[in-house]
C-alpha cells in the first residue's frame, strides 16, 4: 500500500501523585463536562478497572493541540503539515472522550517520571516511527533529549536517564528482497515467517516498555519461508508457489514476534500492541491518484472499517489475547492498544499533499502517516493511560 512512502522513509512515588493527577483530572473533567452522570464511578481504581477507555468516540476540543511546529522542533518534514501549507486547523481540535470514563490529558512531567531510569522501544514500520515522533513533541516542554542514534533512531533524555527508541522493522521477522528489479516498489520480499528479525530481537532485553506495531508492509508482494523453506508466497505471479494470504502471513509473524517475546530468557518488559493503523485513500489507490481531503472525523455512523482493514486488526488483537494469557502463567505484560477503529474515524489526520517528501511526485498523497500535531497524539494518551496503570 504505501509502497514509495515507506521506501523514502526507510532510507536511512508514584502512587500518590499519580492518584492526584488522577483526581484532578477526573474533577476538571467532571466540572467540563454537565452530562457526566453522579462522581462516584469516577474513583481512579473502579475507572481503571472497570471502563473501556478505547470504546467512545471523538469530540470537539477547541483548546487545540498540546504543541505547535514552532514549540516542538522535531517534527519531521514528512509530517509537519502546517509547514507544507495545510490550510484547515480543525483537524487538531478533538479530543477521544471514552463513554465511561475520561482519558486524562498527556501529562509530560508524569511520563517522565514513570521512565526514569528505563527505555522504551517502538518496533514496527515508519507509522510506529510516526507515534514515536508524537510522543517526542508531548514531552517537549518537560524535557529536551540527546539524539543518541546509530541504526536506529534513539534520543536519550539525560536528566531522567530515559532511552526512547524507533527500531526499524517493517515486518517484524526476518525479511530481505527477494528480486530486485531495480523498482524496488514493487520489489518481492522474502519473509522468514519463523524468525524474529534480529534487529530488533537481539537487543529487545535492554527495554522495560515495546510498543510494536505493523501492518502496512503486508499488502506487498511476499514469498515466505519456514524452516528455511519457501512454504508459499502472496502476490508473487508464480503458479508453482502456494499462494498463502496476506492475512495468514500476519498471522503467523505477530505470533512469531510475540512468542519471541514470551520465550526471551531476559526480557522483563512490557509489550503494547499498538493494532493496525489504517490508510485512508478514496478515489483511487495511493499508487492512482488516492487522496485524504477530509477536514473533520467521521461519525460512527457515517462510516465502516473496511473487511481487510478489520481482518488485520482481528489477527492482531487475537495474537496479542493468546500471548497475554501466556504472559500472565510467566509475569510478562501484554496490553492490546485497541485504536484501529478509533484512528479510522480520523480520515481528516494525515498529510495528503502536505508533507515534504510527497513534493517530489505531487501525483502521491500521504494517507498512511499522520500530521503533528493531529490524532495520532491520542495513541501517546492512551499509551499513558496504560502505563499508569501498572503503577497503581
Ligand atoms: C510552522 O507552520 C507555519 C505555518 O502554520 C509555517 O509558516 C512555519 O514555517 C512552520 N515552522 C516550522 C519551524 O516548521
Ligand atoms: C540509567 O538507567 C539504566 C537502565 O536503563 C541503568 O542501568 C543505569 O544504572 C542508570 N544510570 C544511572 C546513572 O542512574
Ligand atoms: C521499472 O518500472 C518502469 C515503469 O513501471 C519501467 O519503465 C522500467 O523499465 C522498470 N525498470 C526495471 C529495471 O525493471
Ligand atoms: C518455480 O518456477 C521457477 C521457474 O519456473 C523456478 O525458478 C523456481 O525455482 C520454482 N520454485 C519452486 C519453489 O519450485
Ligand atoms: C541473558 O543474559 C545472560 C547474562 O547476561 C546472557 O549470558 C545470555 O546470553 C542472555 N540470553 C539471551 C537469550 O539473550
Ligand atoms: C509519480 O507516481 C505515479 C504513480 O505511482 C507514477 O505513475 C509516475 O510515474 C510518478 N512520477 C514520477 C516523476 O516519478
Ligand atoms: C448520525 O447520527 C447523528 C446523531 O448522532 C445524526 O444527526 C445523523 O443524521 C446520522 N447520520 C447518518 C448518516 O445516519
Ligand atoms: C476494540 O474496539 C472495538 C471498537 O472500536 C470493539 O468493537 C472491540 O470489541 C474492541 N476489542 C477488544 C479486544 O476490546
Amino acid at each position: 500500500m504505501e509502497k514509495t512512502l515507506d521506501k523514502t522513509v526507510s532510507s536511512k512515588v508514584f502512587i500518590f501523585t499519580l492518584s492526584l493527577i488522577l483526581i484532578s483530572s477526573i474533577t476538571l473533567s467532571f466540572l467540563k463536562s454537565p452530562r457526566s452522570p453522579l462522581p462516584l464511578p469516577s474513583i481512579p481504581r473502579s475507572l481503571d478497572k472497570y471502563c473501556d477507555v478505547f470504546k467512545g468516540k471523538w469530540v470537539p476540543y477547541p483548546q487545540g493541540p498540546y504543541y505547535s511546529n514552532e514549540t516542538c522542533r522535531l517534527i519531521v518534514d514528512q509530517q509537519n503539515c502546517m509547514k507544507f501549507g495545510r490550510p484547515d486547523t480543525e483537524f487538531m481540535k478533538w479530543r477521544w472522550k471514552p463513554d465511561d470514563c475520561e482519558l486524562p490529558l498527556f501529562d509530560a512531567a508524569h511520563f517522565l517520571e514513570i521512565v526514569t531510569g528505563k527505555s522504551m522501544a517502538f518496533v514496527g514500520d515508519s507509522v510506529a516511527r510516526n507515534q514515536m515522533e508524537s510522543l517526542l513533541c508531548l514531552l517537549a516542554h518537560e524535557a529536551n533529549p540527546e539524539d543518541v542514534s546509530h541504526y536506529s533512531k534513539r534520543w536519550f533524555y539525560a536528566n531522567y536517564n530515559f532511552t526512547l527508541s524507533a527500531i526499524w522493522s517493517p515486518f517484524l521477522v526476518k525479511s530481505r528482497v527477494a528480486d530486485n528489479n531495480g523498482n524496488s516498489s514493487n520489489g518481492l520480499f522474502s519473509l522468514y515467517l519463523d524468525e524474529a528479525d534480529e534487529t530488533w530481537a537481539k537487543e529487545i532485553e535492554k527495554f522495560d516498555y515495546v510498543i510494536i506495531s505493523a501492518g502496512q508492509w503486508f499488502f506487498r508482494s511476499q514469498l515466505f519461508y519456514e524452516n528455511d523453506r519457501i512454504i508459499g508466497c502472496y502476490n508473487c505471479n508464480q503458479n508453482n508457489i502456494t499462494s498463502i494470504s496476506k492475512y495468514q502471513a500476519c498471522r503467523t509473524v505477530f505470533g512469531t514476534a510475540l512468542q519471541t517475546l514470551l520465550s526471551h530468557k531476559n526480557y522483563t518488559g512490557t509489550t503494547f500492541l499498538r493494532t493496525f493503523s489504517a490508510a485512508h485513500y478514496e478515489d483511487g489507490d495511493w499508487d492512482s491518484g488516492g487522496n485524504c481531503v477530509r477536514t473533520r472525523p467521521f461519525a460512527h455512523n457515517e462510516t465502516k472499517l473496511q473487511e481487510f482493514n478489520m481482518e488485520f486488526y482481528s489477527i492482531q488483537a487475537e495474537e496479542l489475547r493468546k500471548a497475554k494469557e501466556k504472559g500472565k502463567k510467566i509475569g510478562l505484560r501484554f496490553e492490546l492498544m485497541n485504536t484501529t477503529e478509533i484512528m479510522w474515524l480520523r480520515p481528516d489526520g494525515h498529510p495528503s499533499r502536505y508533507g515534504k517528501f510527497m513534493k517530489k511526485n505531487a501525483t502521491v498523497n500521504d494517507c498512511v502517516h499522520w500530521c503533528l500535531p493531529g490524532p495520532i497524539d491520542t495513541l501517546n494518551e492512551f499509551l499513558l493511560y496504560l502505563m499508569s496503570k501498572e503503577v497503581l
